[in-house]
């Protein structure tokens, strides 16, 4: 069903302008029948944060902004779906044209500024949902003309506690100017004491809800020394690696839209992203989970996020590019590598080669 959808749709939507071929893909994704998902191999199942993910493949934020479309989702074979980043309050985002295909490096740079329908709108859909089973966590953001952005980040978390599996703090937009000094040791300090502390006022309510932080992953190793010491000491539940870059790697091939500004995603940013999944990992000694993202296209991509110390991973540019089918890909490769090298968990693997990363040369 899924394969018969991507070979009419994919070249369809190839031709269309990329944030149309988005808008699309939602109402496509909408219509698809409600068919009950296959059922996980076991051996597949992750255990982070206190949640049981039935496999480790998520939907990274950015596809479903705004929560039209997670059960879908999570139907079509994602272990997890993180919508967002939402916003306090609705946002249009940058002028259009703002979404790029970078095709000859299976890539995408994008521009697009927090536009969402804002929190209210967000938390009707998810309250709709509430009740059914599977992952959803909410990505959390602060609008671009807040004059109190960690007053956002707060509001969000009171907002969404009762409907969110999990929480993603995100301070690595390069899309939202300012909203990655964020990332500076005292401010996300105050940050994460504040969100850790809305979490904490609304436990008794809402129940628990992990708090992420997702990082960019064009932080000097300096910095994510000082990351990584403040997540640990404000005690987050867990990080997501990476963002965007705002790098461009010498080899595009795609040199004129290369060159638009926006934040770089798929294939090119796979090492960048690899190699700090594994510098955090050693730092983080085991105090929490990660999740690794970043051009992740193949089981075989996965499989390395997950030695360079991601427990789960999550994807978006490579389903531009293969559609939706690739999950399925995906978690049938990691099956039959955990069977041939006869292993039981996943988890038995997870930074295995992180130590062996941090020593190569720096990715360019
Ligand atoms: C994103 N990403 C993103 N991340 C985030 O935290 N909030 C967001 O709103 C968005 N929006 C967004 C839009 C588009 C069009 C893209 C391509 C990406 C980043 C995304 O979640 C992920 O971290 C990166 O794209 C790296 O993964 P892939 O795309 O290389 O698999």
């Amino acid at each position: 069903m899924i394969r018969a959808v991507n070979a009419l749709s994919l070249p369809l939507l190839r031709w269309l302008d990329p944030e149309d071929a988005h808008r699309l893909a939602i109402q496509g994704v909408r219509l698809l029948p409600p068919l009950r998902p296959r059922p996980d191999n076991p051996k597949l199942a992750v255990r982070a944060f206190g949640l049981n993910f039935p496999n480790p493949i998520g939907m990274a934020a950015g596809f479903d902004k705004n929560a039209e479309v997670p059960d879908a989702l999570l139907r079509l074979g994602f272990g997890f779906v993180e919508i967002g980043t939402v916003t306090p309050k609705p946002q249009a985002g940058n002028p259009r044209p703002r979404l790029f295909r970078l095709a000859r490096d299976q890539a995408v740079i994008n521009r697009m500024g927090f536009n969402n329908d804002g929190a209210e709108a967000v938390l009707r859909r998810l309250a709709s949902r509430a009740n059914q089973a599977g992952i959803v966590g909410v990505n959390v953001g602060a609008n671009r003309d807040s004059p109190d952005r960690v007053a956002d980040y707060v509001h969000l978390i009171e907002t969404f506690a009762p409907v969110a599996s999990y929480f993603t703090v995100n301070v690595s937009s390069p899309n939202t100017p300012g909203l990655r000094n964020l990332q500076q040791a005292h401010i996300l300090d105050d940050l994460l004491a504040k969100v850790i502390d809305a979490r904490e006022r609304v436990r008794e309510k809402a129940g628990d809800s992990p708090v992420l932080l997702k990082i960019a992953p064009d932080l000097s190793l300096a910095e994510l020394d000082e990351v990584v010491h403040v997540a640990r000491s404000r005690r987050v539940d867990g990080m997501i690696v990476a963002n965007t870059t705002v790098a461009r790697p010498s080899t595009l091939r795609e040199p004129a839209l290369a060159k638009e500004q926006g934040g770089l995603s798929g294939r090119p940013l796979f090492r960048l992203s690899t190699r700090m999944v594994a510098e955090t990992y050693v730092r983080v000694e085991g105090a929490f989970p990660l999740i690794g993202a970043g051009g992740i296209d193949s089981g075989g991509a996965a499989l390395t996020k997950i030695r360079a110390g991601a427990s789960l991973v999550q994807l978006y540019s490579s389903l531009i590019y293969k559609g939706l089918g690739l999950v399925d890909d995906i978690k049938a490769d990691l099956a039959s590598t955990l069977l041939r090298t006869g292993r039981e968990q996943l988890s038995e693997i997870v930074g295995a080669d992180a130590a062996t990363i941090t020593a190569e040369d720096w990715p360019v």
